[in-house]
């Protein structure tokens, strides 16, 4: 079996430190999402925060990754390339930032959500929300103990009873020093099975939940990954300390995302929008 790194306390606080910048730069993104704007004005801003912020964006030149994060809109499941797309109302994209932080020992923290351009449709507010709410539900399974194949069964149950699907071909993964390491953790599969989940694993969870059918299509350009029969897709990850006593989760919004988890109908969680949560549940 592969080895799966336990990190140690001072590892820990370098990953908390990429984990906060990649948190605080989606907040800030929030902040600026408009109908009107490309895909590269996403990208700029990215880079520009993360430069700013003594980071690298790790995206860039990842096994040739042309850009500094990640801009997936509407039929887009992952990995798309920021460039001259125009976003306009009712379009849904996510946006998936990873830093390095060098002056923490280059840790890496990776996180994303979905947003709001405008007014979505019915059907684009269905596919993020039940995303958004199925990565509360992966995680309030991670706990010392406990097994990788909880985390999947909880998001694909829920997922299939609000009738999409799950995205098979892409998983969550192990983070630290670098971008993917074992263990892979995958948004579907069944309780009681896979790795045993031990206190001080950091890991991503970050379910793809597509409106009609999982099966995906590679654009030629062997980045931009699109749901095969074009439905809509939606995506949220963070990047998750498995605890004693449950798990830490160490990209943590310490603000509302404006354009996502301020939306009225937006379904947040205590656990994957601590801030949006007790905004709406006072004491
Ligand atoms: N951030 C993505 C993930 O969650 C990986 C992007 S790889 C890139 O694992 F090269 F496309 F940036
Ligand atoms: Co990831
Ligand atoms: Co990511």
């Amino acid at each position: 079996m592969e080895h799966i790194e336990i990190m140690t306390p001072s590892m820990i606080e370098g990953m908390r430190a990429s984990c906060e910048l990649a948190a605080d730069c989606l907040v800030h993104v929030g902040q600026h999402i408009r109908a009107g704007m490309t895909t590269e004005e996403i990208n700029t801003l990215v880079h520009a925060y993360t430069i700013e912020h003594h980071a690298i964006p790790a995206p860039l030149d990842y096994k040739g990754f042309p850009k500094s994060v990640c801009t997936s809109p509407n039929e887009v499941v992952c990995h798309g390339i920021p460039g001259k797309y125009v976003l306009k109302n009712g379009d849904i994209v996510n946006v998936d930032v990873t830093m390095i932080l060098p002056a923490k020992n280059g840790f890496f923290g990776d996180t994303s959500i979905t947003f709001y351009v405008g007014e979505p449709s019915p059907e684009a507010k269905h596919v993020t929300e039940v995303a958004r709410r199925s990565l509360e539900l992966g995680i309030e399974q991670v706990r010392h103990g406990g097994r990788i194949g909880d985390i999947g069964a909880a998001i694909s149950e829920y997922a299939h009873k609000m009738g999409c699907s799950v995205v098979r071909e892409y998983v969550g993964h192990g983070i630290g020093r670098k971008f993917h390491m074992p263990p892979q953790v995958p948004h579907f599969g069944k309780r009681d099975t896979g790795t045993r989940l031990k206190a001080g694993m950091v890991f991503t969870i970050e379910p793809m939940i597509n409106l009609g059918h999982y099966e995906t299509e590679l654009m030629a350009d062997k980045w931009t990954v699109l749901t095969r029969d074009r439905s809509l897709s939606a995506q949220f990850e963070h990047t998750i300390l498995v605890t004693r006593d449950g798990c830490d989760i160490l990209t943590t919004r310490k603000e509302v995302v404006a354009n996502s988890e301020d939306r009225d109908y937006a379904d947040v969680g205590p656990r994957s929008c601590p801030a949006a949560y007790s905004a709406r549940h006072p004491g």
